[in-house]
């Protein structure tokens, strides 16, 4: 057996957790029904995105629950941005509907500190995405769908300033709940596009040992 088949027989030993990590897709808002996941189930979630690497343990990222009483405020906003774009009444009708869909809505919240002496901006970055991606992992595992959206919206100042203090970045939105129908993958993944043995530079290789 060459020492790509063998790699890939590693697939054969693959456990519960990670056949359903495998088939985690994110699932639309319009597709997501009752019942939300529960507060404890949320928290869950939280708790799974504690687990995503973080150097130095900043938590350069916040989740923020929008209780539904809160949700036509938050579309109104919406509305007043599509209507500041210079949308249609029509769209500026779907643009505030768009607070309401999914049965569960959180803010995610990213804050940067860009002159930290040991980890570089780019590193909190991946500690937020890693947290997001255990979160809606973490959702998946316990039986819901959920997707990540955001939208010129998310970058305007008066729905920005609502979620965030001084130095936060408002990254999008959340939406959760029951997936309505099988989500189905964008694209075939392919692992062997992203994964290379690595080849030292000719120089490199030549050099004495
Ligand atoms: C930070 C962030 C923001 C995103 N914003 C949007 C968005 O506004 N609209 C959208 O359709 N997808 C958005 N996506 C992509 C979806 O969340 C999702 O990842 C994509 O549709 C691929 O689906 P998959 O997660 O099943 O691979 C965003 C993803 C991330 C990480």
């Amino acid at each position: 057996m060459n020492e790509r088949a063998e790699w890939k027989s590693s697939e054969l030993a693959c456990s519960d957790a990670l056949k359903q990590l495998l088939t985690r897709h994110s699932v639309g808002p319009k597709h997501l029904v009752p019942p939300a996941p529960t507060e404890e189930q949320v928290w869950l979630a939280v708790w799974s995105a504690l687990r995503a690497p973080d150097h130095q343990k900043l938590l350069p990222f916040r989740f923020v629950l929008i209780p539904d009483e809160m949700r036509p405020l938050l579309g109104e906003l919406f509305a007043d941005f599509a209507r500041r774009s210079g949308k249609s009444d029509e769209e500026v009708v779907v643009e505030r509907n768009r607070a309401m869909l999914g049965p569960l809505l959180l803010a995610f919240v990213v804050r940067i500190e860009s002159g930290h002496p040991r980890v570089p901006p780019h590193e909190q970055w991946l500690a937020a995405g890693g947290a997001l991606s255990n979160f809606l992992t973490a959702l998946h595992l316990m039986g819901f769908g959920a997707k990540m959206l955001s939208g010129r919206k998310a970058a305007d100042p008066a729905i920005c300033n609502v979620f965030c203090g001084p130095g936060e970045t408002l990254v999008g939105w959340i939406a959760a709940g029951t997936a309505s129908k099988a989500p189905h993958p964008r694209q075939n993944d392919n692992p062997d596009a992203i994964l290379r043995r690595w080849q030292p530079p000719q120089g490199l290789q030549d050099a004495p040992q």
